[in-house]
């Protein structure tokens, strides 16, 4: 029998079929409009919250088989390019498509490098922040101010335009992220030092105090690299769409990162690093795991750092950042949560609720450990997912504004509120009764 690539579908309110294309795997909601049930009926729509199984553009950028733990950047395997590849080199290849050669790495890292620095009226506003606000708050703002600052950012048609905005962006993020570290300690401000690369400058600008030069640990420079490697994207993400709709209203770049950002903040989003650190440190000892076990098949909690919406047999970047951890170890002295993950992560693996539910460690059930092991306070966690996933998010936004598929983003409703009625006036209106 020949085969089409339709789907035909009977709308038995009226009897009538329809054939509807099927493209690369998916109908397009559009044609669900032409099913009606008489002229004065909209057409069907899709109803979907949590957008589920909605895909709202295509993308060349990352691929995942989340059955299949795989997770690919323009092709490449995540594990080879953290293997073999910088931080800005990734960068590189999720925003322009390609990796760079040489000369074009050299070329990316200056022109980022020279963007580092941010206006001296953003300190004054960090300043402004009451010392014990959260760093993703501050980061967030400041985000949103630089808009101000470069009202040139508006242009967003122009290339020229969007490429210096993308300079400024990953140059800047660090910097900020920094200052409303060193804000909430209290520390004078540390300005970059193009010298160093990308991630040892994060570093130097966090962590530096009297010394005149200040140099990384090179293993944890690297290691922080890495990491930055394994969150740079991850598809239609949360964030990644707030990227795209914010963007697709062809507002400025950095109002659409703050976007991003605000989305990234939410505890189901980037802060989960944050609650399974909290949750290790709440077990206390590899002796209180089976009580805490028994409290997670009983629904009274979660095992935080395990599960993943598209991952369903293994999160790829797990692998790595384990080794990871060891590496950072060595050098930090191991952290004395690692023995209860390790065992968490034994017992999880081998216990009927978790296999049953397909539930594996993510990423986040070990960078949190590394991050405290490297000196980071827990509220900077999800800053530390920012600043490399803003090239992730730079890559969706640039590609939603180039594709001529894409509109501004206007979903629609299934309205079940009430209808026309008529307003009465305030002094014969009657306060709905409580019970
Ligand atoms: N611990 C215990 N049970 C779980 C967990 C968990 N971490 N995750 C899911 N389940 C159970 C859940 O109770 C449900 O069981 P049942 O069928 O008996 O009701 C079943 O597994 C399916 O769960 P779900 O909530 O429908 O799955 P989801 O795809 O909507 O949720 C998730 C994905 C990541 C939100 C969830 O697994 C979770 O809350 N994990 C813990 C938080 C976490 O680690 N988040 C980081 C995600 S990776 C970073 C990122 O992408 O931002």
């Amino acid at each position: 029998m020949a085969t089409r690539n339709t789907l035909s579908v009977t709308d038995n309110r009226t009897g009538q079929t329809y054939e509807i294309p099927i493209e690369d795997g998916a109908v397009r909601a559009t044609e669900l409009r032409q099913i009606r049930t008489d002229e004065e009926d909209f057409g069907l729509k899709s109803y979907d919250p949590g957008l589920l199984n909605t895909a709202p553009c295509s993308s060349k950028i990352t691929f995942i088989d989340g059955d299949r733990g795989i997770l690919e950047h323009r092709g490449y395997p995540i594990d080879q390019l953290a293997e073999h590849c910088s931080f800005l080199e990734v960068a590189h290849l999720l925003i322009r498509g390609e990796l760079p050669d040489r000369a074009e790495l050299d070329e990316w890292v200056h022109q980022i490098k020279v963007h580092t620095l941010i206006h001296e009226n953003i300190k004054k506003l960090i300043d402004a922040f009451r010392y014990d606000a959260h760093p993703m708050g501050m980061l967030t703002s400041t985000v949103a101010a630089l808009s101000t600052f470069y009202p040139d950012a508006k242009n967003i048609h122009a290339a020229q335009v969007r490429e210096l905005q993308i300079y400024r962006l990953l140059g800047k993020m660090p910097t900020l992220a920094a200052f409303a570290y060193r804000h909430a300690l209290g520390f004078p401000y540390i300005y970059p030092d193009n010298e160093l690369g990308y991630t040892g400058n994060l570093l130097a600008m966090i962590f530096r105090m009297t010394e005149k030069k200040w140099k990384p640990v090179p293993a944890l420079e690297q290691a922080l690299d890495k990491i930055f490697i394994l969150h740079a994207d991850h598809e239609q993400n949360c964030s990644a769409n707030a990227m795209r709709c914010v963007g697709s209203s062809h507002v400025d770049p950095f109002s659409a990162t703050a976007a991003a950002c605000a989305a990234l903040y939410g505890p189901l989003h980037g802060g989960a690093n944050e609650a399974a650190l909290q949750m290790l440190r709440e077990i206390g000892s590899k002796a209180g795991i089976p009580q805490f076990i028994k409290r997670v098949q009983a629904g009274e909690s979660r095992l935080m750092g395990f599960g993943h919406r598209v991952y369903k047999s293994y999160d790829p970047r797990v692998k790595i950042i384990k080794g990871l951890a060891d590496t950072v170890f060595e050098v930090t002295g191991r952290n004395e949560l690692i023995d209860i993950a390790l065992e968490l992560e034994r017992i999880a693996l081998d216990d009927d609720y978790f296999i049953s539910r397909r539930l594996y460690p993510n990423i986040d059930f070990y960078s949190g450990l590394i991050y405290q092991s490297m000196g980071f306070p827990v509220s900077m966690f999800p800053v530390l997912f920012a600043i490399p996933r803003t090239a992730g998010w730079l890559a969706q936004w640039q590609e939603g504004l180039l594709d001529p598929e894409q509109k501004i983003a206007r979903p629609r409703q299934i309205y079940r509120g009430k209808r026309a009625r008529d307003v009465t006036p305030i002094d014969k209106r009657q306060a709905p009764s409580s019970g």
